[in-house]
């Protein structure tokens, strides 16, 4: 679909243009900060990379950043509604596009479980709450169920948060990250970081080859955990903490400036973030020896190990409130997505029809819960992130590499934002996407093909049969 075209259509929306960089900024921490932070730290400290996991968010915030050049530019000169998935039907054809779409599916969907079953963590923690049904060590994780069925009703009733709400909210995430690094200071034992890159090992549990990392599988390396493999394997897990920067690049219909406002939005709440994140996890790692981390609620349990219940209850209440919208986020999102793509044929109208009543696209938030539901009940915290990180990474490489297709194709095209010294850039930033995928393991690259392979059965079986824009330049 040429790039006139998605523009001629997303102007047709009528969408109010009253956002500024600043407020894009605060929307984007709010969409960003969530359970990496808050869980996976703890999670990756103890299982791959030990006190190094600081090193692993500084990795995860690069990539991150470069990814997020390459969406700058794209988002600054198609300033759309859709994203990434608008994008690659604009640059690359409606083969990529489908294959973003399901991939932003994923990461929405697992993402919503990964922070269901932190929410899980936190809530019992708090309020002392059975550990067989809540957080990490739970056989049915039912809070996790109870929190999404409660908030689908939410979604589907069509009831958001009101903007002081949605504010309030990120003001209490980045306090919780504040007060963990000031009132963590106080506690913090220089023995605990070292040694600060723990020597690689074999698994405490033996492990199996499927857990293994790809590229460690690939060279022939025997499995092993910690050391600079684990710190980079963590680094791809943890890049999950970064997601959700993107959903900013479909406020560009709702920006007063989006050529100089997105990039700016995207950048600044990365940047805010990687600073919050690399200092939380300093003082994580530096209070609770690395093996003894707790993984259901790590930073107020924390706080509890060294006599602190007051702050670990503050902490502990501003992840359940602060977790809460972002799963609200995400749900609502899925809708969003599904619609898009419904609206272009790639999938049935049927999924995406609005409710009479309450005007929101019942079926496919419906839908989605059920599997949000299913996986949050039983799967553990990390693999679902790493499905989402693999989906996130190979999302954000189709990004990366359209930029110089789009300056290929349309040079003459007006690009506020331009990513530097492409396409050299670019091709690092695919690269680099690449090489933290290759870092996850055997497992999750089976399970994301499967997912890939069920998606092309998909698109191959009904979405290009019915596409409504398969116009051979859609087509690429
Ligand atoms: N980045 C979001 C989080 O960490 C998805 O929860």
């Amino acid at each position: 679909m040429p790039v006139e075209d998605v523009l001629a259509r997303g102007s047709q929306g009528g969408l109010v243009r009253r956002l500024t960089g600043v407020d894009l900024i605060g929307f984007g921490i709010g969409i960003i900060i969530g359970t990496g932070i808050f869980t996976l730290t703890g999670i990756e400290a103890k299982e791959h990379a030990g006190p190094a996991v600081v090193l692993s968010f500084v990795v995860g915030g690069i990539v991150a950043a470069l990814a997020a050049l390459c969406y700058a530019e794209l988002a600054s000169a198609v300033p759309t509604a859709g994203s990434a998935y608008t994008y690659a039907y604009a640059t690359l054809g409606e083969l990529f596009a489908w294959i973003i779409g399901w991939d932003l599916l994923l990461e929405f969907a697992l993402g919503a479980s990964v922070v269901s079953r932190s929410w899980s963590g936190y809530i019992a923690n708090l309020l002392g709450l059975p550990s067989q049904w809540f957080g990490e060590d739970a056989s049915v994780n039912l809070g996790a169920i109870a929190i999404i069925a409660v908030l689908t009703v939410i979604a589907v009733i069509g009831i958001r948060e009101s903007s002081w709400v949605t504010n309030a909210l990120v003001v209490v995430k980045v306090a919780v990250c504040v007060l963990v690094v000031v009132a963590g200071l106080f506690f913090v034992r220089s023995a605990n970081l070292v040694p600060f890159i723990p020597p690689a090992q074999p698994p405490a549990a033996g492990g199996s080859a499927l857990e293994q990392p790809l590229v460690q599988a690939a060279l022939g390396m025997g499995q092993s955990v910690y050391g600079i493999g684990g710190m980079l394997t963590a680094a791809a897990v943890v890049f999950f903490s970064y997601t959700g920067f993107e959903a900013l690049a479909n406020l560009g219909e709702e920006t007063r400036r989006p050529k100089r406002d997105l990039p700016v939005g995207l950048l600044g709440s990365l940047a805010v973030c990687t600073v919050l994140y690399v200092a939380v996890a300093f003082v994580l790692s530096a209070m609770v020896d690395y093996r003894k981390i707790d993984e259901g609620a790590p930073l107020a349990a924390a706080f509890q190990s060294v006599g602190q219940p007051w702050v670990a209850a503050l902490i502990a209440l501003g992840a359940v409130a602060g977790l809460t919208s972002v799963m609200m986020v995400e749900l609502v999102t899925i809708g969003r997505i599904g619609f898009a793509m419904s609206r272009d044929g790639l999938l049935p109208a049927k999924l995406s029809q609005v409710h009479p009543k309450w005007g929101t696209p019942h079926r496919m938030t419906l839908g989605g819960a059920v599997l949000i539901m299913v996986l949050a009940g039983f799967v553990p915290i990390s693999e679902l992130a790493d499905m989402v990180s693999i989906g996130a990474l190979s999302g954000f490489l189709i990004v990366a590499l359209a930029v110089p297709v789009l300056r290929r194709r349309r040079p003459d095209m007006p690009r506020p934002f331009r990513v530097p010294l492409s396409p050299w850039l670019p091709i690092v930033t695919a690269v680099a996407c690449l090489y933290l995928m290759a870092n996850l393991s055997v497992i999750t690259w089976v399970r994301f093909g499967v997912w890939l392979v069920v998606g092309l059965v998909i698109y191959f079986g009904y979405g290009r049969r019915h596409a409504k824009l398969g116009a051979p330049a859609a087509r690429g």
